[in-house]
């Protein structure tokens, strides 16, 4: 793989990464998966190239026993020169331990050194500010206080870059007022492409768009006669055409897939040599 984007203006990736929310759990806070096996899906994703991992302190298994983060710090720490790792911050605990949306700015400073503990690290690659619930907020509801204290622990050395997650166009546009954006990270696949003001501000201004559900999160149907047809004819799975198509549906686009299986990790990252061809492009428009 080619590591032929620049994060931020400075940090090389490929445009193919990993999502790390299925290493825990396959399901939202649901029974634990073997950790053993997360840990090897970690150290063969960056054998494969992977050099973009996206995480939260809040990706657990439903019995907390099983952490995103613990298993990445467990595989991979000391981390290879060049590895990125992203995190999110905004969700906070429930008392039921599930997760919920918050707009006080005073939980983030916490989450953040939550995340600087459990990645073993002093300085964050790459922290989104994620907002809202399922959908993203109302768009008058301001991100600024929240972006703001965000922005003044990467003027203190603690982040490198900041993002936003599930965000209007209008929130990134606020947001940018305040700090430089490195990276949204919104809910778009081949079968959901209604985002597309957002994709245009993130081309603008060379943000990286990083979509979260690449392969419809397991909830959407990733198998429609256009993604059938071209994959028969490049000898590929339906699921690499939609990752294929995700990188091909704007330059700034980069794909965190989620697994938490060896077998699909390989798959995944295989796709990101899939070429579509105009015609390709045009069966699947
Ligand atoms: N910002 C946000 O609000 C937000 C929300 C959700 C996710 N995220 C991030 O985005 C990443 C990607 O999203 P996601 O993991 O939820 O969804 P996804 O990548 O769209 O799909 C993951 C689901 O597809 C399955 N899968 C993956 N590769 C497969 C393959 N080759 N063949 C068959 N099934 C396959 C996985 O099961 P197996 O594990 O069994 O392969 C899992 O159930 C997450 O890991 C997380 O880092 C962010």
């Amino acid at each position: 793989m080619a590591n032929d984007f620049r994060l931020g203006g400075d940090l090389p990736l490929n445009r193919i990464g990993f999502g790390a929310m299925r290493l825990p759990t396959d399901s939202f806070f649901g029974p634990a998966r073997d950790p053993g096996t997360g840990r090897a899906v970690l150290r063969r994703a960056v054998e494969l190239g992977v050099d973009h991992i996206d995480t939260a302190a809040f990706y657990t298994s439903g019995d907390s026993t099983v952490r995103a983060n613990t298993l990445i710090r467990e595989a991979l720490h000391p981390y290879p020169a060049g590895l990125v790792v992203a995190t999110k911050v905004g969700p906070a605990r429930t008392p039921d331990g599930g997760l919920a949306a918050t707009t006080d700015p005073t939980v983030l400073r916490p989450m953040v050194e939550e995340n600087l503990e459990t990645l073993g690290v002093d300085r964050l690659d790459l922290v989104y500010l994620r907002i809202g619930g399922i959908l993203p907020p109302p768009h008058d509801e301001s991100v600024a206080e929240r972006f703001e204290v965000l922005a003044a622990l990467r003027e203190e050395g603690l982040i490198r870059h900041l993002g936003l997650s599930n965000v209007h166009a209008g929130h990134l546009a606020e947001a940018r007022t305040i700090a430089p954006v490195a990276a949204v990270q919104n809910h778009f696949h081949a079968a959901k492409r209604d985002d597309t003001e957002v994709l245009a501000a993130c081309e603008d201004a060379g943000i990286a768009y990083v979509p979260f559900f690449p392969l419809g999160g397991g909830l959407s149907d990733l198998t429609g006669d256009r993604l059938v047809k071209v994959a028969e004819r490049h000898g590929a799975t339906v699921r690499q055409i939609a990752l294929a198509w995700l990188l091909a549906s704007s330059p700034v686009a980069l794909a965190i897939p989620g697994t938490g299986s060896l077998a699909h990790l390989e798959e995944n990252t295989a796709a990101g040599s899939i070429a579509l061809t105009p015609g390709d492009l045009s069966d699947l428009s």
